[in-house]
Parts: structure tokens; C-alpha cells; sequence
């Protein structure tokens, strides 16, 4: 069975995440992006049309724009360039599906914040620290960070919540010459995404990478600097002491929020015009970071 939310291929499967359905060719990956839209980590009941081309597509610029600063896990997210035995499921994976090297995943989601949102904004309300990296007094929501930082949290599976965790915390679990190479390689990456997105006048707030490793090389996987991994701002109208517009599910979690979801299922659908509104937000991050027309 093949839909935009769900793919059912004849092939082996290495993964189903919440939003891709992972199939295994060997030493290869096979990452199809579905239109599925998770929030709180629970899939939703309504899909979101053409946001699993919005962030392969996206992933894909994003991975070129990286080429000088780290390897990646992309071979090719042209369907015509995948193996012939694959041409047959082509329009199921036209402009969703990326070919990938398989490698052995480091269990760390790699977050870094040049902003103070979300969840480090919470913790340094309580604590005037994030995952353990101590903060001046007196920041305001939104407000830029004296520098960007790496704050690390646990890649946790089967529906339980991420946790922040310290620096030290991550040197205990991968040791410390990975733990050093994924944060040097993190702000490396975010310092680069981060004067891209600003040439293209928006603010990079945070973002989250995985790395896996292969042959003794470490290289960045999964998808980068898309809406759902990422908080992007627009520039003109950045205001600190609020917390601000973004493009990405922020406005779905909003909705979500006022309907007083438990965020426990059932799982509720999403209005026409939520879905509607979600996509356009997407297709925008799209064209604004790439300047490039975002094509169903
Ligand atoms: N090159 C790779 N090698 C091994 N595993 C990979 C590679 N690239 C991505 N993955 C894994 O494939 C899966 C992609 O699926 P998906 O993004 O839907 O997962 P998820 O993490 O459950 O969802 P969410 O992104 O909402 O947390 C993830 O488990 C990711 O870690
Ligand atoms: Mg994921």
C-alpha cells in the first residue's frame, strides 16, 4: 500500500519513525519522508500535504550547503539515480525518499541554541542554566545568546520524551573524544546554518542534528535544518521578551494547546484550516531559506 502518510513497500524495513518510513537495502538506507505530523511526540490524526517532499527536499540543499564543514549520509534524493529495482515504486517516492548510507547511530540528539526558546528558555527560568551551561542574570525570552551552545539530550524510542541532559552526562554515555567531535562538529554546522538563514534575513533560534558513525568517520544523518528539527524566525519582526512567530509546528502545538489536547490519545485530527495553514508555513520555510519555489 503506498499513501503520502504511509508506505508499505515489499522491501525489508530498518525503522518506522514517526514521520519516515525507513527501509533497509543492506549498506544502504531507503528514507521516505510521509506527510505524517507529529506534536508531542504522538503522530496526528491528519496528514499535512507535501510535508514529507518539504523536508527532503530541504534536507537536500541543506546537506550541499554542508559539504565543506561535514560528510553527511546522503547518496542521492533523485528517484531516477536509485537503483533500477527501485524505478518501480517511483511515484511513491518521487521528491520524498532520500538514499542513504547506513550507519550505526550515535544515541544523542546534538541541540544547539543560539537563542533562549522552548525548553531552554524553561530551564533557565528555573535555573539560569541550560543542560548544565550557566547563562548571565537578567535574559529575556527570544533573547540572543552571548554565544551558541550545545546542549545535548538522550535520543530516547518507543514514545518516551528526549531528555536534556549535560555535557558531562553525554561524556559518560559515548565517551569523551565522540562527545568533543559531535558538539565541535554541532556549532560548526549551526554557526554556518546561521549566517545562511540570516543572508536570507531569518534568525536560526535552535536546532537538533543526529550523527551516526561508519568506518571510523563520523557523518551527519537523519534530516537537517528543516522546520521540524529546527526554530526559524523572521528577522524584521524578531521582538525578545516574547516568544516568537516560527516556521514550524510551534503554530500546530499552539492549536493543539487551545483545544486542551491531555496529549495522550485519542489523538485528535486537525481542522482544514490548521492543515492549510501548517503546509503554507512549511512550503515557506522552504522557499525563504532556499529562494527557490517549493513544486508539489
Ligand atoms: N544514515 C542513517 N543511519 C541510521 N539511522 C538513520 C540514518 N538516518 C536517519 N536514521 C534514523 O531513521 C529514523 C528516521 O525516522 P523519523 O525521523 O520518522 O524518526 P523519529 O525520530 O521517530 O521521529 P522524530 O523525528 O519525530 O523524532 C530515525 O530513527 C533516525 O535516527
Ligand atoms: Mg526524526
Amino acid at each position: 500500500m503506498v499513501t503520502s502518510t504511509l508506505t508499505t513497500l515489499p522491501l525489508p524495513v530498518f525503522i518506522r519513525g514517526k514521520v519516515r518510513d525507513v527501509y533497509d537495502l543492506g549498506d544502504r538506507l531507503l528514507m521516505v519522508a510521509s506527510d505524517r505530523i507529529s506534536a508531542f511526540d504522538y503522530v496526528l490524526g491528519t496528514p499535512v500535504p507535501d510535508k514529507g517532499k518539504i523536508l527532503t527536499q530541504l534536507s537536500a540543499w541543506w546537506f550541499g550547503q554542508l559539504a565543506d564543514i561535514t560528510p553527511n549520509h546522503l547518496i542521492s534524493a533523485d528517484v531516477s539515480r536509485f537503483p533500477s529495482e527501485l524505478q518501480i515504486y517511483r511515484e511513491a517516492l518521487e521528491g520524498r525518499t532520500m538514499l542513504v548510507r547506513k550507519t550505526d547511530k550515535v544515541m544523542i540528539e546534538c541541540v544547539v541554541r543560539g537563542y533562549l526558546a522552548g525548553s531552554g528558555w524553561k530551564e533557565y527560568q528555573k535555573t539560569q542554566s541550560v543542560c548544565g551551561v550557566k547563562l548571565p542574570a537578567g535574559l529575556k525570552e527570544s533573547d540572543r545568546l552571548p554565544e551558541p551552545i550545545f546542549t545535548p539530550a538522550t535520543k530516547e524510542e518507543g514514545g518516551k520524551h528526549d531528555e536534556n541532559i549535560s555535557f558531562e552526562r553525554m561524556v559518560q554515555i559515548v565517551g569523551r573524544p565522540l562527545a568533543e567531535t559531535l558538539r565541535d562538529k554541532s556549532l560548526a554546522i549551526y554557526n554556518k546554518a546561521a549566517r545562511v538563514a540570516e543572508e536570507r534575513g531569518l534568525i536560526l533560534c535552535d536546532t537538533k542534528f543526529e550523527f551516526g558513525q561508519l568506518n571510523n568517520q563520523v557523518i551527519l544523518i537523519d534530516e537537517v535544518l528543516t522546520p521540524d528539527s529546527s526554530r526559524f524566525w523572521e528577522k524584521a519582526r524578531y521582538q525578545p521578551g516574547k516568544s516568537q512567530d516560527s516556521f514550524d509546528k510551534q503554530y500546530v502545538r499552539d492549536y493543539l494547546e487551545s483545544i486542551h489536547w491531555s496529549k495522550q490519545p485519542p489523538v485528535p485530527e486537525l481542522p482544514a484550516e490548521v492543515v492549510k495553514n501548517t503546509r503554507a508555513k512549511y512550503a515557506e520555510a522552504f522557499e525563504r531559506v532556499t529562494g527557490m519555489a517549493f513544486r508539489s
